[in-house]
């Protein structure tokens, strides 16, 4: 997506070699006009496909999920990393390791908002170890409803997330694809597979 592969470029910081910000956009500070055309874009990408329902993660997953669902107009579930107070039994749930943060969260959601015959689109920010879309992937299959696919909004290619996903048996659609990040530059994966 064009669109977003300028603003990495433009606005991006390369952290580590690992890590990239993108609070300015993506992270922390919102940009809704960015965010409502990767809403257009993860439509385009799973055109076809019956979708009932989008599922994320807090917190960053939600804003490319709402403009998603809102394109399709239909609703987005986001799970918690933290037990909601109104909420504390009927619930889905699964663990997720964070490698990148080194600390495991147990992530639920209320069995009222996966039924068995939603056909779920996964969204999230970032693929890195895929350790998240995993997480997501479980509560969906505990309520015996059906994955359509995972969108991804900055993957990080150089990390096993995708093989993961895809061994898996999910279909992945990334809207920016880093190569590397290395050198303190971002550097897509088509540049590097056409050079
Ligand atoms: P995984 O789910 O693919 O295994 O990823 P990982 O555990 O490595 O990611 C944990 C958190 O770190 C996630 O955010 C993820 O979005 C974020 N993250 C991973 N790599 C990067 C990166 O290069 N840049 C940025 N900015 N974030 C990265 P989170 O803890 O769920 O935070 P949030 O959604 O509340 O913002």
């Amino acid at each position: 997506m064009e669109e977003l592969k300028q603003a990495i470029l433009n606005k991006g910081v390369v952290v580590s070699n690992g890590v990239l910000k993108v609070d300015t956009f993506l992270n922390h500070q919102i940009d809704p006009i960015l965010i409502a055309q990767m809403g257009q874009e993860f439509v385009k990408r799973f055109n076809g496909k019956e979708i009932t329902k989008i599922l994320t993660i807090e917190s960053s997953g939600i804003a490319p999920a709402f403009t998603t669902a809102l394109e399709l107009g239909i609703p987005f579930v986001f799970a918690r990393k933290k037990k909601s107070l109104t909420l504390s039994s009927n619930l889905l749930s699964a663990k997720v390791h964070s490698f990148t943060k080194n600390e495991t969260n147990e992530i639920t959601v209320s069995k009222d908002f996966i039924l068995e015959d939603d056909k779920i689109l996964i969204i999230d920010d970032f693929l890195a170890n895929g350790e998240a879309a995993l997480g997501l992937a479980s509560l969906v299959e505990q309520a015996n409803a059906t994955v359509v696919g995972i969108g991804i909004v900055i993957e990080k290619s150089f990390q096993p997330g995708r093989e993961k996903l895809e061994q898996a048996g999910y279909q992945v659609e990334s809207l920016a694809r880093l190569a590397s990040l290395e050198n303190n530059t971002v550097r897509f994966l088509e540049e590097v597979a056409t050079k």
